[in-house]
């Protein structure tokens, strides 16, 4: 695969990354994924806006963000995935500082990485569903930032996967946040709820679609806390995210629900999501 690396495209073989590079030491860094639909970037405005977010709250400055669109559509490319879909992943660490310390100095030049892959099929878990399991959210206050410093999902994740689920849902005390890698959605009585944008998620673009495709087929959504011990009085749950896209939810830990099937305004939001999608271009 051919990568760009700190403005250079190059074989991923070629890339020489410093072990004094904050991001090996400490995961000082941001990242963000994004995908293509008919050979589109979809979102991407969205995607880069959230990427400029998460570098400017921590303090990590990078010109050009803007860039990363033509980067994209070129790697996909020069590794021959056009005109099938593919994803794309965005790295960017304070860059190498010499010797090891915790404080960031200034004049750093942040080390860039991007990446496209061919996406997987993903046909059959959206139409199924998958298990999720729910977890204690121990991760920082500051999920709204996309940083590289992941382990308190990967742990979830991992123990998810290892209980043949596809999921980890976060729960603050009686709050769910949301997913490991994903946002969380329930329906009750036809309305859609997800929890409210604060610092404890990310603001997921999917989430944003979804919002704007129930505002426009008048589908009632409420920005509020799906409540951990209030789980059994919902009918339906699903999670989204850029490759996720509407996944329906059909167990949680034990739970069984649905007998075992996708909820019907679920499916109704997975039509509506395609046709947006395929109406892009
Ligand atoms: N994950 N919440 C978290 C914690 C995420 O990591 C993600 C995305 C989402 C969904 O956001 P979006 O709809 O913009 O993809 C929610 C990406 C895909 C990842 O970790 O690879």
């Amino acid at each position: 695969m051919i990568v760009y690396f700190n403005g250079k495209y190059i074989p991923q073989d070629e890339v020489k990354i410093s072990p004094y590079d904050r991001g090996f030491h400490f995961a000082d860094g941001v990242y963000e994924a994004l995908r293509s639909y008919n050979g589109k970037l979809f979102r991407v405005d969205s995607h880069l806006r959230r990427l400029k977010y998460s570098l400017s709250e921590l303090n990590i400055k990078l010109d050009d963000i803007n860039k990363f669109e033509s980067v994209s559509y070129h790697l996909a490319e020069l590794n021959k995935i056009l005109p099938d879909d593919f994803s794309v992943y965005i790295q960017i660490t304070r860059g190498v500082q010499f010797p090891r310390k915790h404080n960031y100095d200034d004049d750093l030049s942040p080390t860039v990485f991007v990446s496209v892959s061919k996406l997987k099929d993903n046909s059959e878990q959206l139409e199924k569903g998958v298990k999720v399991i729910l977890e204690e959210d121990i991760r920082w206050t500051r999920c709204d930032i996309k940083s590289i410093s992941l382990l308190p999902s990967i742990m979830a994740k991992t123990k998810a996967v290892n209980l043949d689920a596809y999921e980890a849902v976060f729960h603050r005390d009686d709050l769910i946040t949301e997913g490991s890698h994903t946002n969380f959605f329930a329906v009750k009585k036809g309305v859609v709820y997800t929890a409210p944008l604060s610092n404890f998620i990310l603001e997921g673009i999917t989430r944003e679609v979804i919002i704007e495709l129930c505002i426009k087929n008048k589908i009632k959504i409420e920005e509020e806390y799906i409540k951990v011990s209030d789980i059994k009085n919902y009918e339906e749950f699903f999670i989204t995210g850029t490759t996720t896209e509407i996944t329906p939810v059909i167990q949680i830990d034990d739970w069984m629900f649905g007998d075992g099937l996708p909820g019907k305004l679920t499916r109704v939001l997975q039509k509506y999501f395609r046709e947006h999608v395929n109406s892009f271009n």
